[in-house]
């Protein structure tokens, strides 16, 4: 048996992931029948690839209420569907989830809400996840817990199975240190993720966060570390165990979007979505979940004061906005696409002719391949979240632009920023700065847009998704065995006073 082989004689899989939802929804049509479709967001489009490679086992939730019993056993990997009520999904995942940690970790864009039922119903959830995994794992499996809507996993896990090494990687901002002590169950978080052997984070500001907290709230000591020769890392000793904190920007399976951005089959459709808009100078494209931390209303504003100025002309630069629903049941959410397509009605009722809106709106999420052509047919592609831990749709636009053409217009907000700084960058809390990089990136320069381009593409295919997973996974491998504690000083204290200091590098590469 190789090392992420699922055991046929136990059942039990040498490589865990355990993340809120399943790679696909599944949903019960009007006859009753199951069916399945890919589910939402990044977390999926990265760990997919991953998970396939190494096929392992996969436990989540399948995206609707009362579904899910055994595990399904398909080509690549076994899926563990994790059963949640009603009640939970109300109270765990768009309560205390999308209530509460998502807006607190988005810089408080809308106020987060505290409940205590909600917070019993978190409790009570992440102790489904952590024994639906200690019940997968092998024994000395390795189990990957993925972000906010798991954080007391690894804690949990830990108590059910001391043997199986623990990594936990957040995929979302970690907060700054003075908003994360808002949270009314503050200690209880940071003790749940102190459960891993490993704690990833996707910049090294959120590692520095976790790091300060890790000793003011729970009074562990920390310091600098190891592993191997190459890497330094922050270390919190829990007792007899170090736990490592690092960075470890994420990425994309890129090779294989530009070699599907390459077909003759995308070109095709390209031609074609380009004739559809009316054979525009400029197509400019958003893709987002529709969330209200992506931004997609400053992007409106932006577009719509730049027509009104004259600076845009809407017959020859249309915008196109694909946004996938989003947690629908959620108050601001909508509140917020009830603004956002408001917006778009006003611009196309000022702008737009019959047959030839300036603005084009979808909602829903479209196919791959149909996203592959959209990005391959964007002239300008703009990425304005208010916060974004990584972003992974700036990336897939880079990879799907091997012929080298387009601009990407990207929120300083967002981690991906930090690697990509040949973008048309811009602060979306001020209109005019968004307004200027949209207007320099419709008016670029052929040359230059491709010296920007072909420099934002050299990172994106070489840091790729793999490289990522693996980076993460021969960290946790190796930390056991080969940790190298450099007890000199206090790197919670480094983190809070210096905040820009290399007290945490990221894993593998430079994240700035
Ligand atoms: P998040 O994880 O917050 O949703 P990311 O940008 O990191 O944000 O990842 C979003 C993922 O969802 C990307 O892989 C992107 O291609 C995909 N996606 C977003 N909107 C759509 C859409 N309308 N149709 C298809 N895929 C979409
Ligand atoms: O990366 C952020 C994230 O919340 C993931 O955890 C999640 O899979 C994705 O966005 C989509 O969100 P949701 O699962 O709430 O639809």
């Amino acid at each position: 048996m190789t090392d992420h082989d699922v055991d046929p004689g136990t059942a039990r899989a040498e490589f865990v992931v355990v993340a809120n939802r399943l790679p696909v929804d599944v949903e019960r049509d009007a006859d009753g029948t199951l069916i399945t479709k890919q589910a939402p967001g990044g977390l999926v489009t990265a760990l997919k690839p991953i998970l396939r490679s190494r096929r392992g086992a996969w436990v989540g939730w399948p995206g609707a209420a009362d579904i899910g019993d055994e595990p399904i056993q398909g080509d690549d990997m076994t899926l563990v569907p994790v059963r949640l009520s009603e009640q939970e999904i109300a109270e765990y995942y768009e309560g205390f989830s999308n209530g509460s940690l998502w807006p607190l970790y988005h810089d408080v864009i809308v106020k987060p809400e505290y409940h205590r039922e909600w917070w019993n119903s978190y409790v009570e959830v992440n102790r489904r996840f952590a024994a639906a995994a200690a019940a997968t794992a092998a024994h000395g499996a390795t189990v990957w817990v993925q972000d906010y809507q798991l954080q007391l996993v690894p804690r949990m896990l830990r108590m059910l199975r001391p043997d199986v090494r623990i990594g936990f990687f957040l995929h979302i901002p970690f907060p700054p240190v003075e908003l994360f002590m808002q949270m009314p169950w503050r200690a209880e978080i940071i003790e749940g993720i102190l459960g891993a052997d490993l704690v990833g984070f996707h910049l090294p500001g959120g590692a520095q966060n976790f790091l300060y907290l890790a000793k003011r709230l729970a009074g562990y000591p920390t310091s600098k570390g190891n592993v191997g020769t190459r890497t330094k890392f922050g270390v919190v000793t829990v007792g007899f165990r170090s736990v490592l904190v690092g960075a470890f920007p994420i990425s994309i399976d890129s090779a294989v979007l530009a070699e599907a951005a390459r077909s003759p089959a995308t070109r095709t459709r390209a031609k074609q979505l380009r004739r559809d808009l009316g054979n525009p100078q400029r197509i400019m494209l958003g893709v987002d979940r529709l969330d209200y931390t992506k931004g997609i209303d400053v992007r409106l504003r932006a577009i719509h004061e730049l027509y009104h100025e004259g600076r845009l002309d809407p017959e020859e630069v249309v915008f196109v906005q694909l946004a996938t629903p989003s947690r629908e049941r959620v108050e601001s959410y909508k509140a917020m696409r009830n603004d956002i397509e408001r917006q778009v009605g006003r611009i196309n009722g000022d702008f737009g002719r019959v047959g030839n809106p300036a603005v084009h709106y979808i909602h829903r999420s479209v196919p791959r391949e149909e996203l592959i052509a959209f990005f391959a047919a964007a002239d300008v592609m703009l990425v304005t979240p208010l916060r974004d831990g990584m972003n992974l749709v700036a990336k897939e636009y880079l990879a799907c632009r091997p012929d080298g053409g387009g601009a990407l217009v990207l929120s300083e907000f967002t981690g991906a920023a930090a690697e990509l700084r040949q973008a048309y960058l811009c602060n979306p809390h001020d209109l005019e700065s968004v307004k200027n990089a949209i207007y320099d990136a419709v008016q670029q320069d052929r040359d230059e847009g491709r010296r920007r381009i072909r420099a934002m593409r050299r990172q994106v295919l070489q840091y790729d998704v793999d490289l990522w997973a693996r980076s993460f996974l021969e960290t946790l491998a190796g930390h056991i065995d080969t940790l190298e504690p450099t007890h000199s000083h206090d790197a919670a204290r480094d983190a809070a006073t210096q905040p820009s200091d290399d007290t945490v590098e990221p894993a593998g590469r430079s994240a700035r």
